[in-house]
């Protein structure tokens, strides 16, 4: 991130280079003044580069943070009318859910029981109690998605934090014959964080991860300090990848491109709406038939604590 400090420190830098220029003018002869004249020359001119290349990272930073903010709005926003609808849902599935039950218990009863015709009808019966149970567990994640989330923060060991996460799709990896690679370094700070809001995110990054790659394919897990205040996750897989066209839709409520019941699309949009509660950033870079890397930035010291 661009601080003040670092323009102040460029203008200085400057600034003494062009005074020494002016000292050494008083005190060359004429014929080496072209010397000071070239330095403070110099001076100046790599000054304006990096003041210019800062600006630019300046206009960069901002561009992103207002597209974060404008996410931000509209997941609010969908969240709030998500979860009334939701709420609404729920109560007729209870209903449902509890006349199947009773249907199958009527199904099972004498003389009932032996009718061969009545397979077909039992049949039917599951098929709804599936489907309601299907309907509910979107209910269910709708509603975690719009609950307000308020932070609980604790100092964290993130390498252990994200290895119990790995651990958990680790067996399925190894069914896929993908290979789950971790790094951390040993020296990585504790992180001021909500873990169990944090492992949610780290939990379906990776299972997004194992769904988007391959056999013989690869998740790799890392954490590192990327600067003073903050650290970040990578989780990065040789899968498909992710269409342009898609890039900007992934973090949207309900976007999906997986067949119908094997994916809500509330994965990734929980994931930003939990990181921006934590004050953190979540991005991604792909590349199709190459790969995916979702990167989580996180504050070492919360917003939420002194
Ligand atoms: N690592 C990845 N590689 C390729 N595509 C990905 C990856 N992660 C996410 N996607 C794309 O983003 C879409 C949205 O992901 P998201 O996690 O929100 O929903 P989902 O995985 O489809 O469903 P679920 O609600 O079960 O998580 C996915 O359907 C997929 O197209
Ligand atoms: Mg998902």
């Amino acid at each position: 991130m661009i601080s003040a400090s670092t323009i102040k420190r460029n203008t200085l830098g400057a600034t003494a280079l062009v005074l020494l220029a002016v000292g050494l003018a008083h005190i060359l002869p004429p014929h080496w003044l072209f010397l000071p004249v070239m330095l403070a020359l110099g001076a100046c001119l790599t000054s304006f580069r990096r003041v210019a290349e800062i600006v630019d990272r300046v206009r960069q930073e901002k561009c992103d943070l207002d597209e974060q903010l404008i996410q931000s709005q509209k997941l609010a926003a969908i969240g709030e009318l998500s979860s009334g609808i939701a709420h609404e849902i729920n109560n007729p599935l209870a209903v449902i859910s509890q006349e199947a039950e009773w249907m199958t218990h009527l199904l099972g009863q004498p003389p009932l029981g032996d009718q061969p015709e009545l397979l077909e009808v039992r049949d039917s019966v599951k098929q709804i109690e599936k489907q309601v149970d299907r309907c509910r567990t979107i209910t269910h994640k709708l509603l975690n998605f719009a609950r307000r989330m308020d932070p609980v923060y604790q100092v964290e060991d993130l390498s252990s934090l994200v290895a119990d996460m790995s651990i958990l799709v680790e067996r399925e990896a190894a069914n896929r014959d993908v290979s789950l690679i971790r790094d951390f370094p040993a020296d990585l700070p504790g992180v001021c964080t909500d873990a169990p809001l944090l492992r949610q995110v780290i939990l379906n990054l990776l299972t997004n991860a194992l769904q988007a790659v391959g056999r013989g394919g690869f998740i790799r897990v890392t954490a590192r300090q990327c600067d003073p205040g903050h650290v970040e996750i990578r989780v990065e897989d040789n899968g498909m990848g992710i269409p342009k066209e898609n890039l900007t839709k992934i973090f949207n409520p309900f976007f999906t491109t997986k067949e119908p019941g094997q994916g809500t699309g509330l994965g990734l949009s929980m994931c930003h709406a939990i990181v921006d509660r934590l004050g953190g950033r979540i991005g991604v870079e792909s590349t199709v038939g190459k790969g995916t890397v979702f990167t989580v930035t996180l504050p070492i010291q919360s917003a939420g604590r002194a």
